[in-house]
């Protein structure tokens, strides 16, 4: 049904060198431990996204950025654009991370600027989607998940929206010690995958890929990814070694086979 995607975002880590490197061990651990079925994605700086295309070529492993505008060209310094992300090689392109909102200031309005041109550009965008501390303090989860989705999503149909991903990382579970609990995750996924079938129906909502992210390790992974509704991982930290993705890969290669096993 919906294909198990695990990737990870370098964020500012991992330069020309540095990519190269990773790319060659990472690739040398999947030829020792296939994984199949999978979508596999990292996202390197702009600087590396060459180097990555060229050394992932031909593997199972796609690369994306971690942001764009919504312009295709023009006087926007220091930015980067669709076609220019498709014309280097990138399948993904990271929108809202909450790095990218915390700040630089995005919004989910200009964030679905940047769905449109994406997916306009042959891009699959991975939409990050997230509650702070305090809205889930309030009891408001939920809600604020479904305002990001609609908001982002205004102008997408339900023919385009199985090419978005979706990445639930709750914003008060990026970057610290424990990801968010499973039981939690499992009910913001079910309401986030409700949400889409209000909105766009229900083929559409079953075929749309709704990824966690957050604090995510060796010692989570297995139980994150066994959830309903939980359709791959999205790695910071855990996944900035080729050993530590690799491993994480097995985690989502191991759970799919489960999965698979048990129809
Ligand atoms: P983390 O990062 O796994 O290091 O918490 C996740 C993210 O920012 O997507």
């Amino acid at each position: 049904m919906r294909k198990p995607l695990v990737g990870t975002g370098w964020k500012m880590n991992h330069g020309i060198a540095a990519t190269e490197a990773y790319a060659r061990r990472l690739l040398a651990l999947l030829r020792e431990d296939p994984a199949d079925g999978l979508d596999i994605f990292v996202l390197p700086p702009f600087v590396s996204l060459s180097t990555a295309a060229r050394e992932f070529a031909g593997s199972p492993v796609a690369i994306g950025g971690q942001t764009m505008h919504w312009d295709a060209s023009g006087a926007w310094t220091g930015e980067i654009s669709a076609p220019m992300l498709a014309e280097i090689g990138c399948r993904f392109v990271e929108l809202a991370h909450s790095e990218r909102l915390q700040h630089f200031g995005e919004t989910y309005d200009l964030v679905r600027l940047k769905v449109d041109a994406a997916l306009q550009g042959g891009l699959e965008p991975i939409l990050c989607l997230g509650e702070s501390a305090e809205d889930r303090r309030m009891g408001q989860s939920d809600s604020v998940l479904r305002e990001q989705v609609t908001t982002a999503l205004a102008s997408v149909t339900a023919g385009m929206l199985p090419r978005v991903v979706l990445a639930y990382e709750p914003r008060w579970a990026i970057g610290v010690a424990e990801a968010a609990p499973p039981s939690y995750v499992a009910e913001r996924h079910a309401g986030l995958r409700e949400t889409l079938a209000d909105c766009w129906g229900e083929p559409a909502a079953t075929a749309t890929r709704i990824i966690y992210g957050g604090s995510v390790s060796p010692a989570n992974g297995a139980e994150l990814i066994a959830l309903e509704n939980v359709d791959g991982l999205f790695i910071g930290r855990a996944a900035w070694t080729p050993e530590g993705f690799a491993a994480m890969i097995r985690i989502v290669a191991e759970a799919k086979q489960e999965a698979d096993g048990s129809f």
